[in-house]
């Protein structure tokens, strides 16, 4: 196994950091929505009551005209705001044996690649999204490959798992995944010219940053190494972080020029290439912030609020979930599938940092968890007058002692082995089922330091105005409070 993909899982344990409760209601944003809702002064009403008053005198007449040139077929289509973000009008065509024959030359593009589990990589995702929004480019995002799930599994697209036309509406922008730019079956090794970040916020890997998707996607990328001022922090801080905004000036002609210095020889064809001015692309952005690191965990996070919490899941995986959820439940054919708490507690590779102490007194015990979900029950009762009574656990704990322990509490889960879950829809969907679980509860409690639990936590905050904790762990009473 690669060494690379054992280090890369660790990025799932972040640093201890300052929690906040704060409610962030979900407020679509986007530049242009803003300014079309935008409420007018008071003091402007009566202007633009006669402007409107004008406007409709105006209107009519034009529809007069209108009813004498209608009759040629030459109407300006008044759709053509939807068709702005329709992907298909940002390739020339069918996906192509060379990713860049489907270009469109008016159009500017930006891509990256990913390299941990699969939450870091709705993470990476997310900034890179956000990163076409400060470019003002057209993302093309590529499929999700397997890291914990085994590296047999064959990737899964961001439009089998995210609702992509509601968030391209929401971001106002068009959104492109590879297969529909790049054939998959395609044979032929394409030459890309790409910034690598990596070199410039860490010290130990003197090379890019390794991602398999450069095989899928049959890529020889040369590599530019950014200037060592994206980094976020200060040089003598040893965090892995660049900034959104220098990488951001990288996009665009006078930082890039001045920044090009001699590339690395692509792997396969030996190549030395300039970063690509058409598609853009960097070799690695989990690691980005705007003013601080670990950002999806802070109130402000620009990447969470522009992007990540438009990120819905599709309609298919919100089905197929319910389904799940529902019989857990035993509800009958007739009844709502009724609010519940969902607890995601990450065990496995997390007893790595427990060092000596026993994992039944390092991990939080389920008394521990018991009295967080008492609190969300309250919490529930009196702001939402919501009695919440079903629990759902999520949890990659193996030893069936403890799942037995679950059961005497009277909380449920989903038994992905007993509904063959992974023979009916494939193996990446316990996980994606979890994740949209953890994300519907009415209330959700979570496992510190564990980056599901951050974006789970978020989801129910932004999205069901849920109540949510954060249950510490590490030794006996972590979580005392
Ligand atoms: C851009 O593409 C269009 C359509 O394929 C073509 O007609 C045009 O000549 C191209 N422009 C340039 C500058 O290559
Ligand atoms: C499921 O619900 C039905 C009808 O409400 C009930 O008869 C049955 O005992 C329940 N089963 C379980 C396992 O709770």
């Amino acid at each position: 196994m690669d060494s690379r993909r054992d280090n890369s899982s660790s990025d799932e344990l972040l640093p201890p950091s300052v929690r906040y409760f704060d409610k962030e209601p979900d407020r679509p944003f986007s530049p242009i929505f803003r300014r079309l809702h935008s409420a007018p002064s008071a003091g402007r009403r009566w202007v633009l009551g006669v402007c409107a008053f004008l406007s409709v005198i105006s209107l009519a007449t034009l529809g007069l005209l209108a009813l004498y040139t209608a009759k040629s077929d030459q109407v300006t289509d008044i759709h053509d705001e939807v068709d702005i973000l329709d992907p298909h009008q940002y390739v020339i065509g069918h996906p192509t044996e060379n990713f860049r024959d489907n270009l469109r030359n008016d159009t500017k593009y930006i891509t990256s690649w990913i390299s941990a589990g699969w939450t870091n990589d709705v993470m990476t995702y997310g900034n890179l999204l956000y990163l076409a929004l400060l470019t003002d480019r057209v993302p093309i995002i590529p499929k999700f490959i397997p890291s914990h799930i085994g590296s047999q599994v064959a990737p899964i697209s961001f439009g089998e798992i995210f609702d992509v036309p509601r968030l391209s509406k929401a971001l106002g922008k068009p959104i492109l995944e590879w297969h529909q730019v790049k054939d998959v079956d395609s044979k032929s090794l394409d030459d890309l010219g790409c910034w690598s970040i990596w070199e410039a916020v860490q010290f130990t890997e003197h090379s890019p940053r390794f991602s398999f998707l450069s095989q899928w996607l049959k890529l020889d990328i040369s590599y530019t190494p950014t200037p060592d001022w994206v980094k976020l922090t200060p040089p003598d801080v040893g965090d892995k972080h660049s900034s959104f905004w220098s990488l951001a000036s990288l996009a665009f002609p006078e930082a890039r020029e001045s920044n090009l210095r001699d590339p690395y020889p692509s792997p396969e064809h030996q190549l030395s290439l300039p970063p690509d001015e058409q598609l853009l692309c960097y070799d690695y952005l989990y690691y980005v912030g705007a003013h601080k690191p670990f950002e999806y965990d802070l109130d402000y996070s620009p990447a969470w609020r522009f992007v990540g919490q438009h990120m819905r899941w599709s309609s298919r995986l919100t089905d197929i979930t319910d389904t799940y959820v529902r019989r857990a439940l035993n509800i009958t054919d007739n009844e709502d599938t009724p609010p519940f708490i969902s607890i995601h507690m990450r065990h496995g590779d997390f007893k790595t940092y427990c060092n000596d102490i026993p994992l039944d007194q390092c991990y939080a015990s389920l008394p521990v968890i018991a009295r967080r979900v008492t609190e969300i029950q309250q919490e529930l009762l009196e702001r939402k007058g919501l009695d919440v009574k079903h629990i759902i656990m999520t949890s990659d704990e193996k030893d069936p002692g403890w799942w037995s322990d679950v059961a005497s509490l009277g909380w449920t889960w989903i038994d992905y082995a007993a509904e063959n879950t992974e023979e009916l829809y494939g193996k990446w969907y316990p996980v994606l089922i979890d994740a949209v679980i953890q994300s519907s509860g009415a209330g959700f409690i979570g496992t510190d330091q564990s980056t599901m639990s951050i974006l789970a936590r978020r989801r129910v905050e932004s999205w069901q105005d849920g109540a949510t904790r954060i249950v510490k762990w590490g030794h006996p009473g972590a979580d005392d409070h």
